[in-house]
């Protein structure tokens, strides 16, 4: 059965960025009030708060998700202007286009930091709030590559491998609470992001952002018993995995 998410509360990280302002589009349409948290482009989170704002409240933070005092007011900043957080979906990453042999320790902690400490953290950080949710949902926007492994993409895959790894666990751990956990492997979006990490991709047949904001709208709005743990999305045109 279809449950409305009208009048939920959802905090959005990455909003500025491709499938941020899709998700956040999609969401504001359903009146659901947004909490775009992280970002260091405020002109980008600026143009996705002024769409959101057509059907629905908007809150922008910029600032840096691996940074913990970051996150924690961003939290309570998100409390305090809504009273509430029902649904968080952790969508900012940075990619990589770079040899292994040419990957420094800095900039390996750098993407897994981004890639997956700062959403294991941030789910803990929002973990009293979405308890107080019926509807409490986390989506976590992964890649196929947490199953795949490409070339340059060494420290990328391991940090989609290890999101993906923790949302299973959470998953199992707090089903029995109501809590919802859900990640997403998209092959290709045509984002920013594409062009860098795949050069050697084209827009043709590519997923657009818009179609991984429909998947985001039907797990949030489709609870019933099932707990699916992750969804994979695949280009039409070429090979599995591309
Ligand atoms: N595009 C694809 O082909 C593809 C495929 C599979 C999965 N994904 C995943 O989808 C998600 C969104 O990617 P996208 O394609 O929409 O890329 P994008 O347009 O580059 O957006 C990435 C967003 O993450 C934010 N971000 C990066 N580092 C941050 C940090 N330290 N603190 C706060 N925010 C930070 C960026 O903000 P600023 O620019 O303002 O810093 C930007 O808004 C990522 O997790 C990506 O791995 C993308």
């Amino acid at each position: 059965m279809v449950q409305s998410i009208e009048n939920k509360v959802a905090l959005l990280t990455g909003g500025g960025g491709g499938i941020g302002r899709a998700v956040a589009e999609k969401l504001a349409q359903k009146k659901v009030d947004l909490v775009l948290a992280g970002g260091n482009n405020i002109e980008k989170l600026q143009i996705t708060a002024k769409i959101v704002e057509k059907y629905s409240r908007c809150l922008v933070l910029p600032g840096d998700l691996t940074d913990r005092e970051f996150r924690k007011n961003a939290v309570k900043k998100a409390v305090s202007a809504f009273g509430k957080v029902d649904i968080l979906i952790n969508n900012a990453g940075v990619a990589q286009n770079c040899s292994f042999e040419d990957i420094s320790e800095k900039e390996f902690d750098r993407i897994m930091d981004i890639n997956s400490k700062a959403p294991f953290f941030l789910t803990q950080e929002l973990l009293p709030f979405l308890r107080k949710s019926d509807q409490a949902t986390v989506i976590n926007i992964a890649s196929v590559v947490a199953h795949a492994g490409y070339p340059m993409q060494s420290v990328y895959t391991a940090s989609k491998h290890a999101l993906l790894g923790w949302t299973k666990a959470f998953a199992r751990e707090y089903y029995r609470e109501n809590i919802r956990i859900h990640a997403i492997c998209p092959g290709g979006v045509f984002t920013d992001m594409v062009k860098l990490s795949r050069p050697d991709l084209t827009p043709e047949g590519m997923i657009m952002p818009e179609d991984i904001a429909d998947v985001v709208l039907f797990f949030l709005e489709n609870r019933g018993n099932a707990v699916i743990d992750e969804i994979s999305i695949h280009r039409l045109n070429k090979e599995p995995f591309a």
